[in-house]
């Protein structure tokens, strides 16, 4: 990847002249099954534009309450958009058509915010990195054309999804209106993050990008790194699903906390509450011993996850030094 950067052809980003951010546009935009995709810095502004290129101010925008673009995007939906947020209780970050057709505004146009949005997000990070079975996706997407509501997907992780279900990324993204996917988590570029959607939309989202600040000028130093990443960094994701389950199985049978059955792509819950713990002092102590968690939305839950940096030896270290931290050793 560094020789991709080192070698990158760049040009003028914000005049569409740098031939590997207009290539790297270009592959993300078939593979998610979009006519176009816009390059970003972060998956948090092509969240924050897509949600604007879709909405009027005082629009509604529903998604599940743990959503990313609600807990961790410090209010950018009303900020940039002017949306009105309403949360809704998703059983492991998922929920069904009957949950938007209990919550749908109409509005003649006095009084009631009309609901306009609905976002997904696929693999969801607060549940888990779980991942949406495909038949729900498209029930609930049918739902809410039915009901004439646009609908977004936060595939930040959308490649674990693609690989975990074993199908193209097209078939899960090309149901959405907008799709935001993410470089720099699992795919393992320093930076960068993609919107897609219709033509009109992607106008939209770069005159929305410039606005923003984001329209850039050399970029395709970054970019080179996107396509290094879509050439050799999506199909081994399966490892990293694969080493998330050994961690997790490994963990379960020394007596820490995880469910097994949460495991289904790269992350690893443990239930540090149940341990008596909760999240500073386990964090604490495991960074004592060398083992960098993080925290989740859930208080007594953090988060072990695997990446392409993270090896079969990190894991075998992790299974050992984690319950030793959290003084489970007895169970071992
Ligand atoms: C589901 C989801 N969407 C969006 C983002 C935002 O990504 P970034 O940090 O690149 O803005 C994250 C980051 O963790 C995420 O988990």
């Amino acid at each position: 990847m560094r020789q991709a950067i080192a070698n990158a052809e760049v040009g003028d980003e914000q005049r569409r002249e740098d031939p590997t951010v207009n290539e790297l546009e270009r592959r993300v935009a078939e593979l998610l099954g979009q006519a176009e995709a816009v390059y970003m810095p972060t998956a948090t502004m092509a969240n924050e534009i897509a949600l604007r290129a879709l909405s009027e101010p005082g629009d509604e925008l529903i998604a599940e309450e743990n959503a990313h673009i609600f807990s961790a995007e410090l209010g950018g939906p009303a900020v940039h958009a002017g949306l009105m947020t309403r949360p809704t209780r998703g059983e492991k970050g998922r929920f069904g058509p009957d949950e938007i057709q209990r919550m749908v505004r109409r509005t003649d146009g006095t009084h009631v915010p009309p609901t306009r949005i609905v976002a997904i997000e696929n693999t969801h990070n607060a549940s888990g990195g779980r991942v949406w079975p495909l038949e729900e996706v498209r029930t609930l997407v049918a739902a809410c054309r039915e009901l004439e509501l646009v609908v977004h997907l936060d595939g930040a992780r959308i490649m674990n999804a693609a690989v975990a279900l074993g199908v193209p990324a097209a078939e899960i993204a090309g149901q959405f209106d907008t799709v935001t996917l993410c470089l720099s988590k699992g795919l393992g570029c320093p930076l960068g993050a993609l919107v897609a959607g219709s033509h009109e939309l992607m106008v939209k989202a770069r005159r929305l990008k410039h606005q923003f600040g984001g329209a850039m000028r050399q970029a395709g130093i970054v970019a080179a790194a996107g396509v290094y990443a879509l050439d050799h960094n999506v199909d081994r994701l399966a490892e990293d699903h694969e080493r998330a389950r050994r961690l997790a199985e490994r963990l379960h049978e020394a007596g820490v906390p995880v469910d097994l059955e949460q495991v289904q792509t790269n992350f690893v819950q443990v239930d540090v509450g149940a341990l008596g713990l909760d999240n500073a002092e386990a964090l604490e102590r495991l960074a004592r011993d060398g083992v960098g968690l993080s925290a989740t939305p859930h208080p007594g839950v953090l988060r072990a996850l695997t990446h392409l940096d993270i090896t079969d030896e990190h894991v075998d270290r992790a299974s050992e030094l984690i319950p030793k931290a959290l003084g489970v050793l007895s169970h071992a």
